[in-house]
């Protein structure tokens, strides 16, 4: 094993639905991340010391100066990891490779303009990071988040959400946030169609009362590929491009599988 894998501990769970729940570990002391980055969980088969046998990327869901880590997890039906993750309980042990890892970060776009931040299921952990970093507040105009869903019951980090408003650092910009749930397969308050129509219909700038702007938008997506590749084609049919290190450009996207 190397230097860089250390066990963590859970020390927090919370299931939002029987395929949805939330986990805090204790944070390895030499551990840092960006906001939007993501770590390497292991779960080895003999809980007490031998190495992990199986590893999967997860988001960090918690902020950069928190003292722990959190992370938010779909329980996948007879998927390899999550079937043994959802089984653990608070004092469980969780490896975790403390590389972190991953572009889907503030720095890839001038901190300027507007920050939109497109989700689906649980492509909202490293949103709730980004909003848990005074730069995202301090740097964008308006910071729009949409969390697209099957169902209400997953609209996670709801209230989390809605009370940064009261919150004692972010408190002050809360007027910057907007927050739009997208649920496609019930009858709620919430638009129901998926964000590639929203997008190219332009329901979506309404209901958000701002306009998707080559100058001004840094477009982040994260969670279900197809939807990233969907939403992708809708945006580049605006003159949206991806943003390369050699190239600037208003998408940034994070893959989940
Ligand atoms: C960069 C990165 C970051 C990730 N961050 C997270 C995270 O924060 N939370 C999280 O739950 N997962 C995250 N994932 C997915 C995660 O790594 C695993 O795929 C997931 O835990 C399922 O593992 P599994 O072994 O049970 O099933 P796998 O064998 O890994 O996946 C089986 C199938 O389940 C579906 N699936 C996998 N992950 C998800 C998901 N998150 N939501 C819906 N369907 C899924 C896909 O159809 C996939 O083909 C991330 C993946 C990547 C690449
Ligand atoms: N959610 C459940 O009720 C449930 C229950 C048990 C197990 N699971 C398993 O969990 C996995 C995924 O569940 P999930 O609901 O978290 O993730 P998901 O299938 O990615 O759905 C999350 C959101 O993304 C939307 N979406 C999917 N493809 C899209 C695309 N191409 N363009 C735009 N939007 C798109 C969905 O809309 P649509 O609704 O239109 O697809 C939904 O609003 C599946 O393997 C499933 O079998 C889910």
């Amino acid at each position: 094993m190397t230097d860089a894998i250390h066990h963590t501990e859970i020390t927090w769970l919370h299931r939002w639905t029987d395929h949805l729940f939330s986990f805090r570990t204790t944070r390895p002391p030499s551990f840092r991340f960006t906001p939007g980055q993501f770590a390497r969980l292991g779960l080895a088969s003999d809980p007490d010391g031998a190495e992990p046998d199986i590893w999967r990327a997860y988001s960090l869901v918690s902020g950069p100066y928190d003292e722990y880590l959190e992370y938010y997890s779909i329980v996948v039906p007879d998927g390899a990891f999550t079937s043994r993750l959802c089984r653990l309980e608070v004092g469980d042990r969780v490896w975790m490779d403390q590389q972190n890892h991953g572009f889907l970060t503030l720095d890839r776009f001038p901190l300027e303009g507007d920050l939109w931040m497109l989700a689906s299921g649980t492509g909202l952990a490293p949103f709730m990071s980004l909003l848990a970093d005074p730069l995202a507040w301090e740097s964008f105009d308006r910071l729009l988040l949409v969390h697209s869903v099957r169902e209400s019951k997953e609209l996670a980090y709801q209230d989390t959400i809605l009370s940064l408003g009261d919150h004692p650092i972010f408190g002050e910009f809360a007027h910057r946030l907007q927050y739009q749930p997208v649920v496609t397969r019930e009858a709620t308050e919430h638009p129901r169609q998926r964000l590639p129509h929203l997008i190219a219909s332009g329901e979506l700038e309404d209901l958000l009362d701002c306009k998707l702007s080559l100058e001004r938008s840094k477009v982040m997506l994260c969670g279900n590929p197809q939807m990233l590749q969907d939403t992708r084609s809708a945006l580049k049919a605006r003159g949206f491009v991806s943003a390369r290190s050699s190239r600037p450009g208003q998408i940034a996207t994070e893959n989940y599988w």
